[in-house]
């Protein structure tokens, strides 16, 4: 009875780590990002960042805190899925 105790805590953090980590999609980023591509090559701008510093910087540039060209508005499940795109994107 104990150890089935320990085994459903165990089991029910790791689902609480997974959603609390950057768990984003890339197949879904994929067409989130299509308004990106049209001045962003993923593979180039973004080469051998990790998707979390990916993320990172895309939520700066929806905060404004970038001088950025064009106004992004994206939920923070949509900045992780582009980043996780992005990331997967550059070729390794
Ligand atoms: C109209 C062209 C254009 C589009 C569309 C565009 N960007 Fe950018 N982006 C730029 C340019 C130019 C820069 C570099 C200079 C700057 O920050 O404005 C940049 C920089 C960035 C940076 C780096 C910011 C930093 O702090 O280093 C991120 C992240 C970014 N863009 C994400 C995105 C995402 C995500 C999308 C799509 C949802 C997008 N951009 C769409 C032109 C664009």
């Amino acid at each position: 009875m104990k150890t089935k105790w320990v085994t459903l805590v165990m089991a029910s953090s790791a689902l609480a780590f997974s959603g609390a980590a950057f768990a984003g999609d890339a197949a879904a980023g994929e067409k989130k990002a299509e308004a990106c591509m049209e001045c962003h090559d993923p593979a180039e701008d973004f080469a051998g960042v990790s998707a979390d510093e990916i993320a990172g910087k895309i939520k700066g540039v929806v905060a404004g805190q970038t001088k950025h060209k064009k106004k992004l508005t994206l939920s923070d499940a949509d900045v992780a899925d582009v980043a996780a795109y992005f990331a997967a994107a550059d070729g390794k």
